[in-house]
């Protein structure tokens, strides 16, 4: 990841890391690899808070807009009814809807594939801020959509891929 970006820019990116110790110390290669993601979510909803947790651990930055007209945005950003989930985030010109594990988001930004962004509709037990104590993970699919079309990006049981 970052390899295409031009030599100038890598080099200004590493001596932003290295000037700013606190991210540095935190957060080694979100500065210079992952894009900024920001996620809109309802204020009254506690489990993308728990989401955005995961996602911050796993070195993204992450702006929160806390919204009541999340379903306006959704539309907006073409998210197809049947994927909906709760939170929505944008990042790196993807959309991701709901409780994606991190590690898929990472491979949607290095492989860059067609379409608008992931999703995991619904709300499955296990997933990155969904865990339920003293309950099995669910197995779900991460899926890849499009304006008008959807496939199976990934499968996971609760954080691992299945
Ligand atoms: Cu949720
Ligand atoms: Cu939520």
């Amino acid at each position: 990841m970052g390899s295409n970006l031009p030599i100038n820019r890598r080099t200004l990116l590493a001596g932003f890391a290295a000037s700013t110790l606190v991210l540095t110390t935190r957060t080694p290669l979100a500065a210079e690899t992952l894009p900024k993601m920001v996620v809109t979510k309802d204020p009254n909803c506690g489990c993308c808070t728990g989401w955005v947790k995961h996602v911050q651990a796993a070195g993204f930055d992450v702006e929160v807009v806390e919204s009541s007209e999340i379903n306006r945005l959704k539309t907006r950003l073409g998210v197809p009814e049947a994927l909906a989930s709760c939170h929505t985030a944008e990042i790196g010109g993807y959309v991701v809807e709901g409780h994606v594990p991190p590690a898929a988001i990472k491979r949607l930004l290095a492989e860059k594939p067609a379409g608008k962004g992931l999703a995991v509709p619904g709300m499955p037990v296990g997933s990155p801020g969904m865990e339920v104590e003293g309950m099995e993970p669910d197995t779900y699919e991460v899926v890849l959509f499009g304006p008008s079309w959807q496939r199976t990006y990934a499968r996971y049981t609760g954080d691992r891929e299945a």
